[in-house]
């Protein structure tokens, strides 16, 4: 099967930083672009050079928008730290930035080369950017396979997921927008489980050889680990979100989808930021926009990102 041609688009984060090594072993990953989200845009930028640095991921990084389109800009440090890769010790930076044109890029690249597939793994601002400014390139993408929302419980809120929540305008414009398009949503996501004993078996991957990479993943989801315990009474438990919106693609037997209408709250007081799934059945409701992502082979996903790391870590 011939290797999918992706961008990914994030905002590191450790699962962001997992789902890079992924797309990095099992895609052709033409470039990656960066979103403020979980930490400011120049941290997570940072951090996505560094991921690139540790695993040996010989493509151009570039900075695209710093704030939502038209929320406050918000970030994560209870979940990631203030800098979005807070726990292990990191090495000296030696790669730099291809441009802070993350959206222009995203316009140039997608109108030089069709099919490609965009995988945003933070907030849509960007990808929302480069839509409304070009319109023509929807017809050029392959996909967008995005994590995001979720058709059941939130995270930041009882019924808003993180991604869409920092900006709920762009991902209105996104699901708008008649791309084929890919969710993996919290209610997916969270079957594949992030505890100890997966930080333990990547731990591990550094006795077997010299793996930099694995233990900095490994301190990174300790930490993560430990703030989200506090938020959860003591449970030492998240789900590894990002890394699904890859295997969407790379590995889309792992997940089974189910064609649905997807729309984002965009007003409510108490549901601003909430994905509308609609699971009524066939021929009801709004034609489907969203292959929804609802079931997942979490032992094979867990496989593949244990394969990937010990492959491309040094
Ligand atoms: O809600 C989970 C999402 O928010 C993930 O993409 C995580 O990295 C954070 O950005
Ligand atoms: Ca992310």
């Amino acid at each position: 099967m011939t290797r999918p041609r992706m961008i990914v688009d994030c905002d590191p984060g450790q699962d962001d930083a997992i789902a890079l090594v992924l797309a990095a072993e099992h895609a052709d990953l033409v470039a990656i672009t960066t979103v403020g989200g979980n930490a400011p845009l120049t941290d997570v930028t940072a951090n996505a050079l560094l991921t690139c640095q540790l695993f040996d991921i010989d493509v151009e990084v570039h900075a695209g928008a710093a704030r939502p389109l038209v929320a406050a800009p918000r970030h994560a440090p209870e979940i990631h730290g203030v800098s979005g890769f807070e726990g292990p010790s990191l090495p000296e930076p030696e790669r730099t930035v291809a441009s802070h044109q993350g959206v222009s890029f995203l316009i140039e690249t997608i109108r030089a080369e069709e099919g490609l597939w965009l995988v945003p793994i933070g907030p849509l601002t960007n990808i929302a950017l480069a839509l409304r400014q070009a319109p023509d390139i929807a017809n050029r993408i392959a996909g967008i396979s995005f994590m995001g929302g979720s058709a059941t419980v939130g995270n930041h809120g009882p019924v808003s997921e993180f991604n869409i929540l920092v900006d709920p305008e762009a991902a209105s414009v996104v699901l708008a927008s008649g791309v084929p398009m890919r969710m993996a949503g919290l209610d997916l996501t969270h079957q594949f489980v992030v505890d100890d004993e997966l930080e333990a078996d990547i731990r591990r991957l550094n006795d077997a050889e010299p793996n930099q990479g694995a233990v900095v993943l490994a301190d990174l989801m300790a930490n993560y680990l430990t703030f989200v315990g506090r938020i959860r009474g003591g449970e030492r438990k998240g789900g590894l979100h990002d890394p699904c919106a890859v295997l969407a693609v790379t590995h889309p037997e792992v997940i089974e989808f189910t064609d649905r209408h997807v729309d984002v709250e965009l007003n409510g007081s108490l549901t601003r930021g909430m994905t509308v799934v609609d699971q009524r059945g066939d021929g009801v409701g709004a034609e489907p926009n969203v292959a929804h992502g609802h079931t997942l082979d979490a032992g094979a996903a867990r496989a593949l990102v244990l394969d990937a790391i010990r492959r491309r870590g040094s």
